[in-house]
């Protein structure tokens, strides 16, 4: 069995009230990775980051920062700050396959310039005291791209290797490769975590029945449309409708004392509810007017309905996330 989980950083969904409020009625994650920041030019930490990164936010729950940037002189400096706030690791995202980001070189638009991430890390490594992990793509259009990103990894002591087993142009759907992990587990010099379409605890077991070397497994998606995932991972059980719905209400409190206004704390719900809604059955037309509402007394009375007329399922649907 694998030795470790790591919740996925999704930006947008597993923020700071997200993580807190799973962790309390959930768990079971070993490591949560907050998602991605990226260094102003300035080289100064916004209000807006600083929220997410402080690390009395994040007490109780062993937490990851990520950075973006293509510049080392900009994630020295990143990864530097991390540690003067008591992070013990710090991971950059080479798997971001938003247009806007990769237009700039940065997240997975990086792996198509190999020479210039060489020298990166090069640069990098020189210079940080930090340890440094990496989540990767296998590639930009093709996995056969991978063998010549993973010579580079094998130069540098990146303390893990995530691998998020897509190319940038399939983005987040599609099957993922598991061929190409498999020979990137064998000739990896440095740990590998797993990434990628694992939803149920029989898809989880499979993968690890699979590939006994690897380290870790990294969840995100699965995490959120079925909180239990992780704890039924390690034999706790499913989530009853009560636990969920004592989930859901205080997620929706907990934003609104966050964001002070309870039509954003309504919309983040709606997010978490793109995934959450597949753990019940026959939910098509509640999953409508979630898609719909427009203000939160609506919200509330589409929750409600939720708890009341749908049946649970015990495994999130994984196909449908
Ligand atoms: C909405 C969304 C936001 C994401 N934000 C980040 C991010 O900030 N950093 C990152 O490395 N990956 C990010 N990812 C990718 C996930 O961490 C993960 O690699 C991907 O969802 C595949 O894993 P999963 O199938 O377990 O969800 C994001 C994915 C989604 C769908």
């Amino acid at each position: 069995m694998i030795q470790r989980y790591d919740l996925a950083p999704l930006d947008g969904i597993t923020k700071l009230v997200f993580r807190q409020v799973w962790h309390r009625h959930f768990g079971g994650a070993d490591r949560y990775f907050i998602p991605f920041f990226s260094p102003t030019d300035h080289h100064t930490i916004t209000p807006r980051d600083f929220r997410e990164l402080d690390p009395e936010a994040n007490r109780g729950l062993p937490s990851v920062p990520q950075i973006m940037t293509c510049r080392a002189p900009d994630f020295i400096w990143g990864a530097e700050r991390m540690a003067e706030l008591g992070y013990e690791e710090v991971n950059l995202n080479l798997g971001c396959p938003s247009g806007t980001v990769t237009a700039k070189g940065k997240g997975s638009g990086f792996l198509a310039k190999p020479d210039e991430l060489d020298r990166f890390f090069d640069e990098v490594f020189n210079a940080t005291s930090v340890p440094v992990s990496v989540k990767t793509r296998l590639g930009i259009a093709d996995e056969a791209e991978f063998p010549r990103l993973l010579e580079i990894y094998n130069r540098y002591p990146i303390v893990c290797l995530t691998i998020h087993a897509r190319v940038q142009k399939e983005k987040y759907r599609g099957a993922v490769h598991l061929d190409a992990f498999e020979a990137a587990l064998k000739e990896s010099k440095n740990p590998v975590c797993y990434n990628g379409d694992l939803r149920t605890v029989g898809e989880v077991r499979d993968f690890e029945a699979r590939f006994p070397a690897a380290d870790a497994a990294m969840i995100g998606r699965g995490a959120v449309a079925d909180p239990a995932l992780l704890r039924k991972l390690r034999g706790g059980k499913a989530a009853t409708r009560e636990e969920l719905q004592a989930f859901t209400q205080d997620l929706y409190r907990s934003y609104q004392e966050f964001y002070g206004q309870i039509g954003t704390a309504a919309q983040r719900m709606r997010e978490i509810w793109f995934y959450l809604i597949h753990l019940f059955e026959d939910a098509d037309k509640l999953n409508k007017k979630l898609r719909r509402f427009k203000y939160p007394s609506e919200y509330e009375a589409i929750e409600a309905a939720i708890f009341q007329e749908l049946t649970l399922r015990t495994d999130s649907v994984g196909d449908l996330i």
